[in-house]
């Protein structure tokens, strides 16, 4: 019998076939305006911000990193250079929309022209959505970020903590606290001008969240390098982020004041972030925001127990990128078959985070199998999903948890 089309449906496949066009290969890649790097960077804050144009900055700032007075210098840096200064110290948990309001209520009355996120991911997070959604008031569901020139006012980001890269990313996670969902935003606005990676901010991170950031950090890597949208540059950033959280990272864990140890740990972080921004991620992610929204599992602990199995699972079509996974995780030998090297790395990552002491199986946080079904439901349709190297159905999404819930190795 023969099929016919309708012209709807041939529009739909043209669009579909130009979303996923790649002549020869070719990519966008976008990242921050200025980056600035090194110990006490901080004093160069005030000269970035003006070469930027700002001339009223609004700090949006972790209140736990506030009150610890770690960002004393930031402020000197911006009154030193002549510019005024709004502060806005509410950010504690998750970033939420309540608190976004918040934040553009106090941008709109400062009249502030820069936005500046201090802290770790949710100060980050909150910083870019003041800045991108302005006097938008509708679902954030139904919010788009349009291009470059769709905001308003000139946007930095400082991070505290070494794991989340959002100072590089095109991308903020907010919990629509009316409609108790998370949502993406995501755009080329949202791209920060100006990322500042000052190691000496880090020195008090515990060596806990340090194990469990990193651990993100290198989920990024990783999963950007696999990832079905990867390109040239953003495979090189993975590679060599992937090559010193592997070495770096163990030495922050033990040995916290380690500042040149921090620096690179800063620096990977960064290069993950600029990685997956330009190439997506891929399955990790998409369990483990269905695994922090419900249980609240720290991103980076839920990232470090699913990471193996979803490697596993996706080796079966990217055995290469995983053989050269292993290279850069130093766990690569010439005698190796490919797929031994594909085992090497994902044996590596597995082992990282026990020698790290980070949490091997979900059951550790009272996850129940009851809810897998709604949970596998959800991450087949997160926007992570689009960069994994490998078809998933809802199915194999819950036998990879029913894995992860028991640490089966
Ligand atoms: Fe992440």
């Amino acid at each position: 019998m023969t099929q016919t089309h309708s012209a709807a449906d041939i529009a739909t496949v043209v669009q579909q076939t130009l979303q996923n066009f790649r002549p020869n290969r070719g990519f966008t890649f976008r990242s921050p305006a200025i980056t600035v790097t090194g110990e006490y960077c901080v004093s160069q804050l005030g000269d970035a911000l003006l070469e930027l144009g700002a001339s009223h900055v609004l700090m949006v700032v972790d209140r736990q990193v506030w009150q610890m007075g770690l960002l004393e210098g930031c402020e000197s840096a911006i009154r030193l250079a002549g510019l005024q200064l709004t502060l806005f110290t509410e950010v504690e948990g998750e970033p939420d929309s309540e608190l976004m309001t918040k934040g553009i209520e106090v941008l709109t009355q400062s009249g502030a022209d820069f936005v500046l996120g201090i802290g770790g991911g949710s100060a980050l997070d909150t910083a870019k959505a003041i800045a991108v959604v302005g006097d938008y008031h509708g679902p954030l569901t139904e919010f788009e970020v349009g291009g470059l020139a769709s905001r308003k006012v000139g946007l930095g980001a400082i991070p505290t903590t070494a794991g989340t890269g959002s100072e590089a990313t095109d991308i903020t996670v907010i919990n629509d606290v009316r409609h108790n969902i998370k949502v993406p935003i995501k755009g080329p606005a949202l791209v920060p001008d100006l990322a500042l990676l000052d190691p000496m901010l880090m020195l008090g991170v515990p060596a806990s969240i340090t194990a469990a950031t990193g651990l993100d950090a290198l989920t990024h890597a990783i999963e950007s390098y696999v990832s079905k949208q990867s390109n040239l540059l953003s495979q090189a950033y993975a590679y060599h982020a992937m090559e010193t959280v592997m070495a770096a990272l163990p030495i922050a864990v033990g040995c916290g004041d380690n500042i040149e140890r921090r620096f690179e740990l800063a620096v990977a972080a960064y290069k993950a972030g600029l990685a997956f921004s330009n190439s997506g991620l891929g399955l990790t992610h998409a369990i483990a925001h269905q695994l922090g929204a419900k249980y609240h599992i720290p991103h980076g602990v839920a990232n470090a127990i699913l990471l193996p199995y979803v490697m596993s699972f996706n080796a079966l079509c990217c055995e290469q990128e995983f053989a050269e996974v292993a290279k850069a995780l130093g766990v690569s030998r010439d005698s190796m078959t490919p797929r031994q090297r594909c085992q090497a790395a994902i044996d590596a990552v597995r082992q990282l985070a026990a020698d790290l002491g980070l949490p091997s199986s979900l059951r550790e946080f009272g996850v129940l199998e009851a809810d897998f079904d709604a949970l596998a439901t959800d991450a087949m349709a997160d926007i992570c999903l689009v960069g994994n190297p490998r078809q998933v159905t809802h199915g194999q999404v819950m036998q990879l948890m029913r894995q992860a819930l028991e640490g089966e190795g």
